[in-house]
């Protein structure tokens, strides 16, 4: 990697009208995150010393959803092209010294090493030996080159110009190289680069792209970098969008497998961008991990379990049919099982609770059993309480603890009992209504009934 210092401009003033979306294109998410933060993560993995937002339509959306982060915003109003929307950056790119990588907010999958080797060969002597390298030009070839921008190549694989699509003869549109729009320049040109631009072309906009014929008119070289399509997806739709999501759920399936853990069919399991898989885990199909979790060595995610903001403990099994919401935090062996709710509950060690049950605001303690059907009433409509299970105890079958409650170490409680309050250690406590018998009684029942008919 370069030393020279590098900044980014982010281009999404657009409108992103395809979407047809009240939210901000750069705003909707790719696993469970903004994809403009993951485009922002990458630019992070190549140190950038600056970055640039250029916002116009929805802005305000654009810079609540920044808050916090160290990124500068110019206003490009109205939109007269990709490369107007470089000049609008230019005030806020004033005593940079270095390079500039010009990125899409709606491109949000490219990887960090393609950047770093356009940066790389942005410094390298071309090829040809002709002038200095001014830009690098990040090419694709994609399966449809549909209305991309065509590279137009020289005899010595250097760039000699981009045409758009709209303005490109029968033969320029036949190119299967494309561009994706992203570049990276010398700081040093790129203002002069700029203030060339004119906007005599189909869409009488300022392209970017004019860049390239300007930059070789001033003696410069300018250089092609390939990456693949999958890469370099632009979300323009909401087709557009699923298919980013595919890719990075793809990369990310491939990671867990890459790091140790079995998958059993990849393409049924669905990631977020934080989630994260020790070695030996094992996924059944069909699974979702929303934000936040955190799965440790060995644990199993059994079919059809859904988690967000929990942490499972090395060995334990949760599911199959298993939701754990954020705050569940489950110990070491311990076992989740079918149609099991939990939330801003901590289950020590070994703790089981197997089936049917929904847990939340509470701590189970190591190796307690919870009985099928118990609920924790944890909410009286107001406020929510805790309900605390001390290690060992026992919950009979379908009992409804009304918290705030708390059962001591040890304690048994019956099978369908309503409690609150303290139960202590090693105690039994049970409310159930008094058995009655009437012997004999359902035999006369259907005789009675048997007459009438
Ligand atoms: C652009 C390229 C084309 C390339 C394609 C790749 C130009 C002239 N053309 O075309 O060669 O193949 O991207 O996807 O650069 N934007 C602004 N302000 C503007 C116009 C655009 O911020 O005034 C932003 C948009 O929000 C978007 C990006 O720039 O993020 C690209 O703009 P778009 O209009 O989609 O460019 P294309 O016509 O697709
Ligand atoms: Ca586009």
């Amino acid at each position: 990697m370069t030393s020279r210092a590098i900044a980014a401009v982010i281009l999404a003033a657009g409108k992103g009208t395809r979407m047809k979306s009240s939210q901000h294109k750069v705003l909707h998410p790719l696993a469970g995150q903004p994809m403009i933060h993951h485009l922002l993560a990458t630019l992070d993995h190549v140190q950038t010393s600056r970055t640039v937002m250029v916002v116009g339509a929805g802005r305000d959306q654009v810079e609540t959803a920044m808050a916090g982060r160290d990124i500068r915003f110019a206003v490009q109003e109205p939109q007269l092209g990709t490369g107007h929307a470089v000049m609008a950056a230019l005030p806020e790119l004033d005593g940079h010294k270095g390079d500039i990588l010009v990125l899409y907010g709606d491109t949000p999958l490219i990887p960090a090493d393609i950047l770093a080797q356009m940066l790389s060969r942005l410094h390298s002597t071309p090829p040809n030996g002709s002038g200095k390298t001014g830009l690098v030009v990040l090419g694709f070839r994609p399966k449809d080159p549909a209305q991309y921008g065509r590279l137009v190549l020289d005899g010595d694989d250097a760039l000699d110009r981009i045409v758009e699509y709209k303005d490109a003869t029968p033969s320029e549109r036949a190119i299967s190289l494309c561009n994706s729009g992203v570049m990276a320049f010398d700081g040093a040109l790129l203002p002069d680069l700029l203030s060339r631009l004119t906007n005599s072309n189909a869409n009488g906009e300022y392209y970017l792209t004019d860049t390239v014929a300007i930059a070789r008119s001033l003696g410069a070289s300018v250089q092609v970098v390939e990456a693949l399509e999958d890469d370099l997806i632009g979300v323009n739709s909401r087709m557009d969008l699923a298919k980013a999501e595919a890719v990075i759920q793809k990369r990310m399936r491939d990671a867990a497998m890459a790091n140790g853990a079995t998958l059993i069919d990849p393409a049924s399991v669905y990631f977020s961008h934080d989630t994260k898989l020790g070695r030996d885990v094992l996924v059944e199909p069909h699974v979702v991990f929303g934000p936040g979790v955190h799965i440790a060595d060995g644990a199993t995610i059994r079919a059809f379990s859904h988690l967000e903001g929990a942490h499972v403990a090395e060995n334990a099994t949760i599911g199959p049919y298993a939701r754990l919401r954020p705050g569940a935090e489950i110990g070491i062996g311990a076992k989740v099982g079918n149609f099991v709710e939990i939330k801003k509950a901590k289950v020590e060690e070994g703790a089981k609770i197997s089936h049917l049950s929904y847990i939340g605001d509470a701590s189970i303690g190591a190796h307690a059993n919870i009985g099928a059907g118990t609920i924790t009433c944890n909410y009286d409509g107001f406020s929510k309480y805790h309900t605390s299970i001390g290690a060992g105890a026992f919950i009979g079958s379908n009992s409804a603890l009304v918290a705030p409650v708390t059962i001591g170490a040890g304690a048994i409680v019956g099978a369908g009992s309503t409690l609150s309050g303290n139960v202590e250690a090693d105690d039994l406590a049970l409310t159930r209504a008094e058995r009655q018998t009437r012997p004999g009684w359902a035999k006369k029942f259907r005789a009675a009934k048997q007459r009438k008919k």
